[in-house]
């Protein structure tokens, strides 16, 4: 497995979830069970010289990817959740979508002041949602030292919306 390209357990489908849009469906990378890990070990690989104190998982298929890098890394992990699911007092930061807006909510004592976090999400497209968590991990008193995910859609810019350095495991035009 090891020079294995994980991109064949990728696929395209067009048309979801509307006309025109070409959609990665990481679903059928995540059921082989050889690829799963190889493509965890990868991207632990990537992220171990950031020495992450947190791994920071945008709900919700941000939990796929954070789940097996902390415990690869050997580190703590944060839930950066949608409005109404966390208890206790919390820190929120509302960002703009292509229509209307959405939010993501953390525990105000998530972050000890000065860790080192690192946010996963399974994709990086046009960026929204990582530079949101970003900037909500940042209120939070986080030094956040890096981003990791699965698949990035390069055309459409997101990386230029981060000030951080972003390993992405599988990139598409
Ligand atoms: C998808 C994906 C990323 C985000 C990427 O999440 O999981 O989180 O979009 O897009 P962006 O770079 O343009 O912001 P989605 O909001 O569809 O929800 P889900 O993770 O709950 O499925
Ligand atoms: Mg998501």
């Amino acid at each position: 497995m090891q020079d294995i390209d994980l991109r064949q357990y990728i696929r395209g489908i067009p048309d979801f979830p509307k006309p025109g849009i070409l959609f990665y469906d990481i679903s059928t990378l995540l059921r082989n069970a050889d690829a799963w890990q190889l493509a965890t070990a990868r991207m632990a690989h990537a992220v171990s010289p950031w020495q992450p104190d947190q791994l920071a998982a945008i709900e919700s298929r941000g939990f796929l990817t954070a789940a097996p890098l902390s415990t690869r890394l050997g580190c703590g992990l944060i839930m950066l959740r949608k409005p109404g699911k966390l208890p206790g007092d919390t820190i929120s930061l509302t960002y703009a979508l292509e229509y209307g807006s959405d939010s993501l909510h953390i525990q105000a004592d998530a972050i000890l002041p000065g860790q080192r976090v690192v946010v996963t999400d399974d994709l990086l497209a046009t960026g929204g949602t990582l530079a949101a968590s970003v900037a909500l991990l940042r209120k939070a008193g986080a030094e956040v030292v890096g981003a990791s995910v699965l698949v990035e859609l390069t055309s459409l810019g997101g990386r230029e919306k981060l000030d951080i350095p972003v390993h992405a495991l599988l990139s598409y035009d």
